[in-house]
């Protein structure tokens, strides 16, 4: 059996240039579905899935980031006066314990592979460790990542979280090559990141959840910039399989929203304001309305 996962980085360096001119002063990875940033989203998978320890990697401009996980002395007192005790429960779910999170800065994006190589010195040789993109949300009953390390705990090697996408689609994402499909996992012959259409090894994509080990970091280590001149995680993964070692892909039960895109966050936003009860009359009567419009326009 392989060794549990409780340690998660978070990479959250990148520019978010598509988010622009939000992301100018707020990072990307605070901007809110509904009412809780993306973050927490990525946070509360990773709790359910048993992580204990958060190495976030991240960069200039963030501090907001680093301030949503401290204690809010002030307004807690405020809360409490007024006897605001729902909302102070809200709000235990932001605090993390003393010791639990660690920052480290990225200081240059050199992508996403760079990003997870800077976390290095926190995980130890022979330790397994997940990686959260937070932009990419997850509805699931199972949280995906909790779905990962139950099916990891069996396989061991490297684990992604991979997921079919329309072939037109296909060259946005990273995308595996299967030697073996055996229902939930696949297991993996190659990895490419970005092909042309014609390159396409399948229309698999790989999406912002991996279990990864040392050995990947390694693989870092010696690492120039690959395609669109970043340092690729998919390109440190696919040498894993290079060097005759195991890597799988499993297709995980749930709807992932690329909230790192516009529309995908807006579709988040409106699959999660759907799903909330406070909000569920009052949205769907309005959407309808809406769709209503629309249509005798038309
Ligand atoms: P993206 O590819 O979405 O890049 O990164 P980005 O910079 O965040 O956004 P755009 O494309 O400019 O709009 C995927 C994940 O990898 C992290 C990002 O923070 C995000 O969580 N990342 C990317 C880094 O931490 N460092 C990098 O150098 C690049």
């Amino acid at each position: 059996m392989a060794r549990k996962v409780t340690k998660a980085v978070f990479p959250v360096a990148g520019l978010g240039t598509r988010f622009l001119p939000a992301t100018k002063s707020i990072p990307k990875e605070i901007m809110t579905l509904v009412d809780r940033p993306l973050i927490q989203y990525a946070i509360d998978e990773a709790r359910a899935a048993g992580i204990k320890e958060f190495i976030f990697v991240t960069s200039r401009g963030k501090s907001a980031l680093e301030d949503y996980f401290d204690h809010a002395p002030e307004l807690e007192t405020s809360l409490r006066k007024k006897g605001k005790d729902d909302l102070l429960e809200v709000l235990k779910d932001t605090n993390m314990d003393s010791g639990a999170i660690a920052y480290i800065r990225q200081h240059k994006a050199l992508g996403l592979g760079h990003a997870v190589w800077c976390a290095r010195r926190l995980i130890s040789p022979n330790e397994p460790f997940a990686v959260l993109l937070p932009d990419d949300v997850i509805a699931a009953e199972t949280p995906c990542l909790q779905q990962m390390t139950e099916a990891y705990e069996e396989t061991g090697g490297c684990m992604v979280a991979a997921m079919e996408v329309p072939p037109e689609k296909a060259s946005a994402y990273g995308l595996l090559k299967v030697s073996q499909d055996i229902g939930q996992k696949v297991k993996v012959a190659g990895m490419v990141e970005k092909p042309k259409p014609e390159d396409a090894p399948s229309n698999l994509a790989v999406i912002g959840r991996y279990i990864l080990n040392n050995k990947v970091l390694q693989n870092l280590n010696k690492m120039k910039g690959g395609a669109g001149g970043e340092i690729q995680l998919t390109d440190a993964i696919a040498q894993e399989i290079e060097q005759g070692r195991d890597v799988w892909g499993y297709r995980f039960r749930g709807q992932r929203f690329d909230c790192g895109s516009k529309a995908g966050f807006l579709q988040a936003t409106v699959a999660f304001g759907l799903s909330r009860p406070e909000l569920q009359e009052e949205f769907s009567e309005y959407l309808n309305e809406l769709i209503s419009v629309q249509r005798a326009a038309q």
